[in-house]
């Protein structure tokens, strides 16, 4: 049983319990309530209100599977229009219509219900966590939403924001449904925005070694090949050979990889995650090289 956060939030689950229990659907009661649980503790993670949250969760799917006609009375003629190309927006555009006539005023709220069903961009962090608790909830037993359920366990928000999309993308295509301009979109952003996450890997397998002078350069704009170039300083070969190991384990079961390794028991090891290029010296070789000079020129990212 989930703890309700207050009494408003208690007089929504009645709500949507009467609406379910009427319409003879407990299945979809249950996916809405384990969206209401992942979405309270990410509400929780990520510092964001929980009683927006679990009203978001809570009404979401308040329309489901219901008569076009209903949710159209909830529409403005250009919402319908929007949803007459692209069916699969009509429940969350109803839902969040009916939560400000009947519910509440919570415009955040109501975006976040509205857009629920592959997100809109810009995306608030309320809207980002109702978007992937519907997909990772539970009672969700598809393999691609365990796979995304794992990474949100990780701390991989971002990434698994991506991760949904590009599975719900993929799916759609398999079925011979061309995805909505939003998903595109979506994918887009959060393939950018995701590298921060294994940029935070990185910074911790380094800080793992004791490597040193850890610094960032962003090189988005100058590579076609690379957006950012981390360097970092040991004493050893033993830390750099450790760097591969815990690097190998930690973007385990991730879409991350190590696309390539060169200089393994020299002084200049350099590891290619693809959009991230490592590059551990020794600070002798460092030095002689002058990479930082070099890149003096390049936006710094606090990593
Ligand atoms: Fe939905
Ligand atoms: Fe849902």
């Amino acid at each position: 049983m989930i703890a309700l956060n207050d009494e408003s939030v208690k007089k929504v689950y009645q709500l949507v319990e009467e609406k379910y229990q009427k319409a003879n659907n407990l299945a979809r009661f249950k996916h809405i309530l384990g969206v209401v649980k992942a979405a309270t503790s990410l509400a929780i993670k990520y510092n964001v209100s929980v009683t927006k949250a679990q009203i978001a969760a809570l009404m979401h799917d308040y329309f489901h599977n219901d008569d076009t006609l209903i949710m159209q009375t909830y529409l403005t003629e250009a919402e319908i229009k929007e949803c007459k190309s692209c069916k699969a927006l009509y429940h969350g555009y109803a839902s969040a219509s009916y939560y400000l006539k009947n519910v509440g005023q919570d415009k955040e709220i109501a975006r976040a219900i509205k857009y629920h069903t592959f997100g809109k961009l810009p995306l608030t962090r309320l809207d980002e966590i109702i978007l992937i608790s519907d997909y990772i909830e539970e009672n969700r037993t598809y393999k691609d939403c365990i796979y995304c359920r794992n990474l949100v366990q990780k701390g991989l928000f971002y990434t698994a924001i991506y991760e949904s999309t590009l599975n719900t993308i993929n799916h759609l295509k398999s079925q011979g449904i061309e995805p909505h301009i939003y998903q595109y979109q979506i994918l887009e952003h959060y393939r950018e925005v995701m590298q921060v996450e294994l940029l935070d890997i990185v910074k911790e397998v380094l800080d793992k070694v004791k490597a040193t002078n850890i610094a960032c350069y962003e090189t988005k704009e100058v590579s076609p090949f690379y957006d950012y170039i981390v360097l970092a300083t040991v004493s050893t070969a033993r830390q750099s050979n450790a760097i591969g190991e815990y690097l190998e384990d930690e973007i385990e079961n991730t879409p991350y990889k190590i696309r390539g390794e060169e200089g393994i028991n020299s002084n200049w090891y350099l590891i290619d995650l693809g959009s991230i290029i490592i590059s551990v010296l020794s600070s002798e070789e460092r030095e002689r090289l002058d990479l930082d000079n070099l890149y003096s020129n390049l936006n710094t990212i606090e990593i």
